[in-house]
């Protein structure tokens, strides 16, 4: 996360364009103070992902109990040949990208001569994380053109390049971590801001046996556990305020009717945390929580709605034998 300075960075084929200063760290210092004064108090799961946390979130990926990453991606594998795409001076846009695993196995499938005309666009909300993936991903693929593009793209989508032929791919089941309402501005807006004949990729992890969920987000080794605590870090560094986060204990279950695991962090003790250089404090009592983050959990009714909601086709469902995670390639027909 870079809300200081603006930066432009070219370097060989990458260049990388930085919008977040245009949300200003104002405005973030804001967001995250309204959310620590209200009741419940909650701090948005953006704010998970500095290095730390996107390395944490990187080891989670590989634990037994994470099967989302692992089942997306072995759907991943052999999925371009049934996309029916043509991939020559494609502009694929991806949100969320993060390390770009996913998308490099996309490319994989696609022969050299139609790779150098596609340009690829990680969308991401850390500069640092956009920087090393499209680096890396400029090794095994030299010829690609890469426009790295750090914002906030719930916030700023309307930033990202209006480009002819596109492919927007959001994986992960990122889209999960907004409520129902922000899904359905968040489809409307990339509705429209796609054009007849545009594709959309959509990954999202499907509802299925509540142990094998919370067992996901509760990992043996505890990683998830520090990865929630580490957003205590993060908001200490942008704000400067005094969380412990060992102070605090991680809590992670089903919420059956909102179809969402949630996670939070419970105080082990009374708490008085100050920001603004100590003018201004909160109080936290022992018990109390601070919602983290919520992963919505979907099925096919919700891929149906959701693609309305933008004016996009359902033109196939990818998933796995057991249906855990699906891959939607949604179509801009008219
Ligand atoms: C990256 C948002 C999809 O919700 O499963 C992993 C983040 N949180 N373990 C998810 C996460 C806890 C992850 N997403």
């Amino acid at each position: 996360m870079n809300y200081i300075k603006e930066v432009s960075i070219i370097k060989g084929k990458v260049k990388l364009i930085n919008y977040l200063p245009d949300i200003g760290i104002n405005k973030v210092r804001e967001e995250i103070f309204t959310g620590l004064k209200a009741f419940p108090k909650h701090i948005s799961p953006k704010f998970f992902y500095d290095e730390s946390g996107s390395e944490l979130f990187e080891a989670i990926t590989k634990l037994d109990e994470y099967y989302l990453t692992r089942t997306e991606k072995k759907i991943l594998l052999t999925i371009a040949k049934d996309l029916n795409l043509d991939f020559s001076e494609l502009n694929i846009i991806e949100l969320g990208s993060g390390d770009s695993s996913k998308i490099r196995l996309l490319l994989r499938q696609i022969p050299e001569n139609k790779l150098s005309t596609i340009k690829y666009y990680p969308v991401d909300i850390s500069q640092s994380t956009i920087e090393r993936a499209a680096y890396k991903l400029t090794d095994e693929f030299p010829m690609l053109k890469i426009e790295g593009i750090v914002a906030d793209f719930i916030y700023q989508l309307n930033l990202i390049p209006k480009t002819e032929k596109s492919l927007f791919c959001f994986f992960g089941s990122t889209l999960g971590n907004l409520n129902m309402a922000e899904i359905e501005q968040f489809m409307k807006l990339l509705g429209k801001r796609m054009q007849e004949g545009d594709s959309f990729l959509l990954g999202l992890d499907m509802i299925k046996d509540t142990s094998v969920l919370e067992k996901a987000y509760n990992d043996a080794r505890q990683i998830t556990a520090d990865f929630n605590k580490n957003i205590l870090n993060v908001i200490n560094n942008l704000v400067n305020t005094n969380f412990e986060p060992t102070d605090f204990e991680h809590l992670a279950f089903y919420n059956e009717g909102e179809k969402r695991i949630e996670m939070h962090l419970k105080a082990r003790k009374d708490m008085v945390i100050t920001f603004n250089s100590g003018a201004d404090k909160i109080h936290i009592k022992k018990g109390e929580t601070i919602h983290t983050e919520n992963s919505h959990k979907f099925n096919k009714d919700n891929i149906k709605t959701m693609g309305f909601w933008a004016g996009l086709d359902t033109e196939k469902i990818f998933t796995d034998n057991k249906q855990w995670f699906s891959l939607v390639h949604y179509k801009k027909n008219r």
